[in-house]
């Protein structure tokens, strides 16, 4: 399905991603983890084309992604839609409007401007938007929303392109336990019931080893480690984080764990 090829990028005589090659042969759940630094996001940035490969190839389903230009590099995009740790909505935008933002390049410039949106557009995005248990959201301001309301309104604008593939930058980077775990079910959720791939960068191992079916490690811009979660141990740990002797997982985990435990009952929306 997805192929990369000795994928590199280098800033000036600095290689953030040195010939990154792996093969994703069906939709899964994919974790990258490592450290700040790794190259995480210049290999998610190359996936979507928001950034130029300096080297290598990026295959799908047999079609040559890193060189698409213009058109064709936009439809890329759409189908290989991208969230970000800081969600990046438009604070003072309603949030329905927020969610049609997903099917901007497929409309006019016109009805861009006077935000005319096809009234099953609107429906599909409440549907979205429901399906993610926000739907009551759908009139306020995305500022108004805590921050994991407005991580799941990024997750349904990625939606309404309907994607082949969910890249997520540190989705919930920013959020606390409760709504770091809403966020990483929904995900894991959209991608077991609809079939999309998801490759999400997560700073902590602990969230990788629990949504994840297959774990990649960066460390200084390679991938020194990819396989199943299981697969992890301590000492695979060590040498993605290139700590010392003193590693401890604790460092690296967002206590989604603990809260578990606290919280068995918890019913999400
Ligand atoms: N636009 C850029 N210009 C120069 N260096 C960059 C740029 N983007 C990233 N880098 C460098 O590339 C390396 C990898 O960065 P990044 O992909 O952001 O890592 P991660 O997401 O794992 O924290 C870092 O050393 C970073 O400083
Ligand atoms: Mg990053």
């Amino acid at each position: 399905m997805l192929e990369l090829k000795s994928l590199t990028k280098r800033f000036g005589d600095k290689t953030a991603v040195d010939a990154a090659t792996f093969t994703v042969d069906r939709p899964m759940m994919i974790g990258i983890i490592g450290r700040s630094g790794a190259g995480k996001s210049t290999l998610l940035r190359m996936l979507n084309r928001l950034s130029d490969a300096s080297d290598g190839e990026i295959l799908f389903e047999g079609r040559e992604i890193s060189s698409l230009k213009g058109a064709a590099r936009r439809e890329w995009q759409s189908r290989c839609a991208m969230i970000f740790q800081q969600f990046n909505l438009v604070p003072r935008m309603d949030v329905v409007s927020n969610v049609l933002h997903g099917t901007l390049n497929r409309r006019s410039t016109f009805a861009t401007m006077f935000n005319l949106y096809p009234q099953e557009d609107i429906h599909k995005a409440i549907e979205i938007l429901d399906r993610l248990g926000i739907a009551e959201q759908a009139p306020k301001r995305a500022e108004a929303l805590s921050g994991g309301q407005q991580q799941r309104v990024a997750i349904a604008r990625a939606l309404m392109q309907d994607p082949s593939i969910i890249l997520a930058d540190e989705p919930i980077a920013s959020l606390d336990p409760m709504n770091a775990q809403i966020v990483m079910d929904a995900l894991r959720r959209i991608h077991e019931e609809d079939g999309r791939m998801v490759i999400a960068n997560l700073h902590t191992l602990d969230t990788a080893r629990r949504y994840c079916d297959r774990v990649i490690g960066m460390r200084d811009g390679r991938i020194v480690f990819d396989g199943r979660p299981d697969q992890l141990t301590t000492g695979v740990a060590r040498d993605i984080y290139g700590a010392g002797a003193d590693f401890s997982e604790a460092a690296t985990s967002t206590a989604i764990e603990t809260l578990d435990q606290s919280n068995e009952n918890l019913v999400l929306a």
